[in-house]
């Protein structure tokens, strides 16, 4: 990322920080419980929004490519991208590559967005975009996946992906790594930082637990 990308997501963050009154985005235990959620009239129960674990800023299109790279994305891979934005990973992968992809995405106009941008690309038949939380998804058919997160949530994610991905498969990250998960490989483009590693098949005991 260059520098002025890194300081849009940083501002963004600070941004979301103070709209949260103080509240420090994260996953669920981080979040601000203390707000009580809407009530819809005439529903006794009321719904709870779910909320962004991210700001939304886009990988560019070098920087994508390169992650594809990475990951040796084929034919015969499935890309999972975690908080899939406009769709843009996926949809290359299968662009490009041919590969299926799915992404995982919170915010419902995004997922509007990716799924438009799927069918211009005329990928729709290889791509899916779901509506919903990272944390909560079952990824375990992902033969690759691609996160362009934060470092304390790609800490929070990484038992998940060591519990649902088969060993061997390649997760790569933009711009974050995983704490004390060392890469395999680093790639430094132009101010953006690409990570990959490989599930192992035996996951070191300090690994188990979510990062702080
Ligand atoms: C930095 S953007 C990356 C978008 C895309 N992967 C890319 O590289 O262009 C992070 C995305 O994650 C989404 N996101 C944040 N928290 C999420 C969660 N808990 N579950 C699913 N998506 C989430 C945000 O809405 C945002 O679109």
């Amino acid at each position: 990322m260059t520098s002025l990308r890194k300081c849009t997501l940083a501002l963004l963050i600070l941004g979301l920080l103070g709209a949260a009154a103080g509240t420090v985005p994260g996953h669920a235990q981080e979040r601000d419980t203390t707000r009580p959620p809407p009530i819809v009239p005439g529903l006794e129960v009321p719904l709870q929004p779910q909320q962004s674990d991210v700001p939304y800023v886009p990988t560019s299109k070098p920087v994508v490519n390169r992650m594809l790279e990475l990951a040796n994305v084929d034919s015969t891979d499935v890309v999972y991208d975690l908080g899939s934005g406009d769709g843009r990973i996926v949809i290359e992968a299968a662009r490009k590559y041919g590969a299926r992809g799915v992404g995982i995405e919170i915010d419902p106009d995004l997922v509007q967005k990716a799924r438009k941008k799927a069918r211009r690309a005329g990928v729709s038949d290889l791509v899916e975009f779901r509506q919903g939380d990272l944390f909560e998804a079952d990824i375990s058919e992902a033969t690759v996946v691609t996160v362009y997160l934060l470092p304390s949530v790609n800490k929070k994610l990484r038992p998940k992906l060591f519990r649902q991905l088969d060993p061997g498969t390649p997760v790569v990250s933009h711009d974050f790594d995983m704490g004390e998960w060392t890469p395999k490989k680093t790639v430094e483009m132009d101010g953006d930082t690409v990570y990959l590693w490989t599930i192992p098949r035996e996951v070191p005991e300090q690994l188990e637990e979510a990062g702080q």
